[in-house]
């Protein structure tokens, strides 16, 4: 075991613990990320009373490039070296507060520390003191949980849940992250629980969701999410895409395990958050937009456009950034079907170039997002379909170095309009303005300023 713990920082925290004659103990993620060997910049270190002098030893003995923030409320204290964080803190024997996630402290013994900790797999624990350097605890067999690929808590899992509901979603989490099971106890409890997740911050949901989408294959945490019921408390837009409705012999697909196959299908090709976000979403107005049209069948027309306008209100609820990454999804809902229908009909460059305005430089990532949304079993049109969209990669990366139309500027500005034809601020240059816009995309002139001054004095005729 001891040589796991190879790295310098180990010794100098040995060194300290054991000049103040505490007990201390590596805990937590740490240890068990060393037995999944993945690697770790946060090391949690527990202590048998002295937690705050022993960081400050540390700090001292590691000089200026440490940095040190004590916690006296909490007991807490944290050394910065690098990109190393290490956290102190003492044992505990939490019981917490029922209504709120504010544990109520009192100090502990190693093992009060690890019966309160939320997962089998994260309760193990390294001495660092003279007598206990290197050697593993682990009371309640995590090892052999990793080794099993086991979700399971220490305690009874109605109490290690209503400790600190987080821990629901923690556990789909974990189970989606590394491809672990939870097992059934955990689960019917998780289940069984689930309203408790009102405690807890959306801050904190959305940070665990975060990382279920950033999970290799997203649906597994999905899926948990769904059949536990959480998902209709923390995100009930979603579980609105559940089902098959069916009319005349007539029936949709089910949106919500589409959505999920979309989903898994881009992150296959790029571990953008946003990306897949835009994937949960693209989908998301389908049941708002549902008609059935006795002549075509169900249609869900508009949802492109419905979709984006749904996205501020979703991700204001979801507590996520209201910035230029929402606006990256809105635009991405709002343009999903495009590609699909340059790939189903004649293209034409100006279809093309439509796209290239305004997806920008978001086009790969549209392109991405589409081929996800092929999730059709029918192998020939799986085929048709690629081969139209390679047609389609083609033909956006020919326009683009002809016409530079990703990052488009009108070849000449409004206020040059403005002074060309000596007019005042007004709906005129406007007009004008948007007509060269369609003029350039349309491929009625070259996107150049000779041939747009020409273009502007002809028009300016017909308008001023
Ligand atoms: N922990 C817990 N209950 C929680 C959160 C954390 O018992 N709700 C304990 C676990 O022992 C966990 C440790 O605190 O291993 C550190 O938590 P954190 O840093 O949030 O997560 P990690 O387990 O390290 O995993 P990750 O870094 O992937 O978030």
């Amino acid at each position: 075991m001891e040589k796991h713990l190879k790295h310098p920082i180990f010794k100098t925290l040995a060194d300290c613990a054991n000049q103040l004659g505490v007990d201390a103990y590596v805990i937590g993620g740490y240890v068990r990320d060393i037995y999944l060997e993945r690697e770790s910049k946060d090391i949690d270190v527990v202590t048998i009373g002295k937690g705050i002098e022993l960081a400050e030893l540390v700090h001292k003995k590691l000089g200026e490039e440490a940095h040190l923030s004590v916690f006296k409320n909490f007991g807490t204290a944290q050394v910065k070296i690098n990109d190393l964080e290490i956290e102190f803190v003492g044992a505990r024997k939490e019981s917490y507060n029922r209504n709120s996630r504010n544990p109520i402290v009192e100090d502990g013994t190693l093992e009060d520390d690890q019966n309160r900790r939320d997962f089998t797999i994260n309760a193990l624990a390294i001495g660092l003191s003279k007598t206990t350097f290197g050697k593993l605890l682990d009371p309640f067999n995590g090892i052999q949980d990793i080794e099993n690929k086991i979700i399971k808590t220490p305690l009874e899992p109605e109490i290690t849940y209503s400790d600190d509901p987080l821990r629901m979603m923690r556990a789909i989490r974990f189970s989606s992250q590394l491809g672990f099971t939870i097992e059934k106890e955990s689960l019917d409890a998780i289940s069984k629980n689930k309203s408790r997740i009102s405690i807890v911050s959306k801050e904190r949901i959305t940070d665990e969701l975060n990382k279920i989408i950033l999970s290799p294959i997203p649906s597994v945490g999905f899926k948990l999410l769904f059949d536990t019921g959480l998902l209709h408390l923390i995100f009930p837009e979603m579980v609105k895409l559940v089902g098959v409705e069916t009319i005349n012999g007539k029936s949709h697909k089910d949106n919500f395990y589409h959505t999920l196959e979309v989903l898994d299908n881009v992150s296959k090709k790029s571990d953008n958050l946003w990306l897949r976000w835009s994937a949960i979403l693209h989908d998301i107005a389908k049941p708002a937009t549902k008609r059935f049209e006795p002549e075509h069948g169900w249609t869900f027309h508009g949802h492109e456009d419905k979709g984006a306008r749904m996205v501020p209100k979703i991700f204001e609820n979801l507590r996520l950034p209201l910035n230029e990454k929402m606006k990256y999804v809105q635009k991405l809902v709002l343009l999903h079907l495009r590609p699909i229908v340059l790939a189903k009909t004649e293209i034409t460059d100006s279809a093309i170039r439509r796209v290239l305005f305004e997806a920008g430089d978001d086009v790969d990532d549209l392109m991405a997002l589409c081929e996800a949304d092929i999730t059709t079993k029918n192998p020939n049109k799986v085929k048709r379909y690629l081969q139209n969209f390679e047609i389609v990669r083609a033909k956006l990366k020919e326009l683009e170095e002809k016409d530079k139309i990703r990052n488009w500027q009108p070849p000449v500005s409004g206020e040059e309009i403005m002074t060309i034809f000596n007019l005042p601020p007004c709906k005129i240059v406007g007009d004008l303005k948007n007509a060269l816009r369609e003029a350039i995309l349309d491929g009625m002139i070259p996107n150049e300023r000779e041939a747009a001054l020409v273009f502007l004095k002809n028009k300016a005729q017909e308008v001023i």
